[in-house]
């Protein structure tokens, strides 16, 4: 999402003629473009403003950040703009000022849609904007706002114009993409819709364990062209605290759902967030959380520790929080519970042969290229091979957890 929101940002500044430096100390205007779902990057993103706001930049703050706290960020920011304003960031330098109406213009949104400049092997396209899930310890539903699904047709579209432009992977993305719904709509009918539209790769992303059904792995097994891979955010293994969190679902429910995925869609990799010393997390419910994880076999996973988020509810409603060297060593014993189960199943990897679509370099060395799976796993590959292009790898050898592949 943010990373979409920056690529709106530099689009419309290049349309207004401004011009992208390699650093920002050689930059006039810095822009950090922040997330808050967790307080350290949060405070890091403050510090990075400060820092530059005192090195005489003229400093913006923009998405999740600029929608959070707004009042605290004019103190040392010349310009605070929310995700809605992004059309008018061009005009809006060098005032001094906060642009944050959510209610405004919301489809002003979808604008950058039709008026990217440069288009790129694999581009995001939104599907839906907001949330209306208020997990207890989220912040999004209070930045983003409220949940608003775009037109099927606008959306279809836009594919087909980043198709005719050279796109060969798209992505479509929202905070929960399987609660879509516009005008008789659903996100497996619209799964479909775009399917058919002949896109290479097709990948969509994030998935809520409460909304997504079995109609939509059933379209994923019936296309090709769908990649399977699904992010499906398990947040704890403790049915006690999955209702803490109002997340709607219980570990059995999940567990189902990750087994009918299974079932119904051939070689699907299922990576999934998973968050640890939620407050009055005991150590059984930690334990649940490794139990799952064992049982599941993500095939990746985002772990992190709970941070109380203002204005979410459980910040207002506990009052005492996990000790911070449980919070870490529970931390640290998922990463490593985590990481060896993925090491296992990389290992397994090796004598398979994949697809894999390269995205990217290796920055110390030029001649190690990164591809994804269709699964959405990172293979290295010893040999350059230019981004976008889609080649088949024998898997050879894993280093760390990562697969080294070779052409065929
Ligand atoms: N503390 C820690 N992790 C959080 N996440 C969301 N809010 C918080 C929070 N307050 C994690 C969840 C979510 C991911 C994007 O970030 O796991 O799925
Ligand atoms: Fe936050 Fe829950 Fe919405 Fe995800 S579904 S953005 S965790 S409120």
């Amino acid at each position: 999402m943010n990373e979409y929101d920056s690529l709106i940002i530099r689009n419309m500044l290049q349309k207004e003629g401004f011009l992208l430096t390699d650093s920002p100390e050689k930059a006039d205007i810095v822009i950090i473009n922040g997330c808050v779902v967790r307080e350290k990057p949060e405070n890091k993103e403050i510090e990075l403003l400060k820092y530059y706001k005192h090195r005489g930049k003229f400093v913006i703050a923009a998405g999740c950040l600029a929608q959070k706290d707004k009042d605290a960020l004019l103190a040392f920011s010349d310009l605070v703009i929310g995700p809605m304003d992004y059309d008018d960031i061009g005009t809006l330098i060098g005032k001094h000022g906060a642009f944050t109406d959510y209610s405004k213009h919301r489809d002003r949104f979808y604008r950058y849609a039709k008026d990217r400049m440069e288009v790129s092997f694999s581009e995001y396209v939104t599907i839906m904007t907001g949330c209306d899930n208020f997990c207890s310890y989220c912040v999004v539903p209070f930045t983003r706002g409220r949940e608003k699904s775009r037109s099927a047709k606008d959306i279809l579209e836009e594919v087909e114009n980043l198709t005719k432009r050279g796109t060969i992977e798209i992505t479509l993305i929202g905070q929960n993409v399987n609660s879509y719904f516009h005008e008789g709509v659903d996100f497996k009918d619209l799964l479909d819709k775009v399917a058919r539209l002949g896109v290479r790769r097709i990948r969509f992303t994030t998935s809520h364990p409460r909304d997504i059904s079995p109609a939509v792995f059933d379209v994923m097994a019936r296309y090709e062209n769908i990649m399977p891979w699904l992010h499906l955010p398990l947040q704890t293994g403790s049915t006690r605290l999955l209702k803490e969190m109002r997340r709607g679902y219980t570990t059995e429910e999940y567990l189902y759902i990750v087994n009918t995925a299974r079932k119904m869609v051939p070689d699907i990799v299922i990576s999934t967030d998973i968050m640890v010393a939620y407050p009055t997390e005991t150590e059984e419910d930690f334990e649940d959380t490794l139990r799952i994880v064992k049982e599941v076999q993500f095939d990746y996973a985002y772990m992190f520790i709970y941070s109380p988020r203002k204005p979410s509810s459980a910040y207002y409603r506990y009052k005492t929080q996990i000790p911070r060297d449980i919070a870490v060593k529970r931390h640290r014993l998922l990463v490593d519970t985590v990481q060896r189960i993925v090491t296992e199943k990389r290992k397994k990897m090796i004598g398979r042969t994949y697809e894999i679509m390269i995205d990217g370099h290796s920055k110390k060395n030029p001649d190690l290229s990164r591809g994804k799976t269709r699964g959405n796993i990172t293979v290295v590959v010893n040999k350059n091979i230019p981004e976008g292009e889609i080649l088949e790898v024998k898997i050879v050898d894993v280093i760390g957890a990562t697969p080294v592949g070779e052409p065929i």
